[in-house]
């Protein structure tokens, strides 16, 4: 039998594997850990069914600085995209490779994936929650604070994937969230009841709110995603009607907490919608400093699921 340890939510992982992935991460950023051979003789599948620039381009380069390589795989270029059951493709691909990293639609697919691949399987996004960003975030506010126990994060927006996970990670950490949607779009329920549950182990906050103002006072950082996720292009103009009044971050919403805060995106970034150019393009902008940890972790997160 394989070493078979997945990554498909933060839901599954202790406080101290996260913390072990954050502490990692930094130590390989700072050149503490020499990773260089760790994926020696070793092949991840990267399945993609939506497009991707960062998840897709740092994995492929943390394998390839591990001694690794890593197999871009178009669902739609794969027997996937012709009605090949995932059953199949799961039990053929682990005789092939060591890892399948996946970007789904829907995310019992992904557990299918997980449950038939005897080789470990990592989510890199699916329409409930994109664990692999959050991770490499966490890593970016403590670098940024030095701690994450007692900051307070604001996420203003779309009650997404990212938000799902954000909850979830923030809530497991000790970081106190609070997350401010138009009515009909508030994060998955059963995420926000799952992280008030973990916020009382770690002691942190969870709150979910109406009004950008009330999530942001005495923020740290302001997170914000698309408003229009991808697989929701039809919804688009009735979500910018929705959103782009209230829930755009500008520099205002920003000055509002009345302290030096942080604003954080995944990426991409729809400049004018969800967040304005002032914003992004500032110096309290930390969206690059994210994406790049986005390389470190994924090296993290490769020797994790092989149980390095
Ligand atoms: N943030 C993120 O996952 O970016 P990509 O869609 O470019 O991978
Ligand atoms: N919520 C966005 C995240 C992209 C990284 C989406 O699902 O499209």
């Amino acid at each position: 039998m394989k070493f078979k340890r997945d990554l498909l939510w933060l839901v599954d992982l202790e406080p101290e594997d996260i913390w072990e992935l954050i502490v990692t991460a930094k130590k390989i950023k700072e050149g503490k850990i020499d990773v260089s051979n760790d994926m020696s003789g070793k092949v991840l599948g990267m399945i993609f069914q939506k497009p991707s620039t960062r998840t897709r381009v740092s994995f492929e380069v943390a394998m390839l600085q591990m001694g690794g390589h890593a197999l871009y795989l178009n669902w739609n270029d794969l027997q996937l995209g012709r009605g090949e059951s995932i059953k199949d493709t799961a039990r053929v691909l682990s005789r092939y490779v060591d890892i399948i990293m996946a970007r789904v639609f829907s995310h019992l697919d992904l557990k299918e994936l997980a449950y038939y691949a005897d080789i470990p399987v990592i989510n890199g996004l699916s329409d409930l929650c994109h664990p692999v960003q959050i991770l490499s975030d966490l890593l970016t506010i403590y670098e940024k604070l030095g701690r994450l126990v007692g900051v307070k994060v604001a996420y203003v927006g779309d009650g997404n994937n990212v938000a799902n996970s954000l909850l979830i990670g923030c809530a497991k950490t000790g970081v106190n969230i609070s997350v401010a949607t138009p009515e009909g779009y508030e994060p998955n329920p059963d995420i926000v009841n799952m992280a008030v549950e973990f916020s009382k182990v770690s002691g942190s906050t969870v709150e979910i709110v109406r009004d950008p103002a009330d999530a942001v006072k005495d923020a740290d950082i302001i997170y914000t995603d698309t408003f229009v996720s991808m697989g929701m292009e039809k919804e688009r103009e009735e979500r910018l009607k929705v959103f782009i009044p209230k829930y755009r971050v500008t520099m205002d919403l920003i000055t509002s907490t009345g302290k030096r805060t942080y604003f954080m995106h995944c990426l991409p970034a729809h400049r004018g919608e969800e967040v304005t150019d002032e914003v992004i393009d500032s110096g309290i902008s930390i969206v690059y400093d994210q994406a790049e940890n986005r390389l470190h972790m994924q090296k993290a997160i490769l020797r994790w699921v092989m149980g390095l």
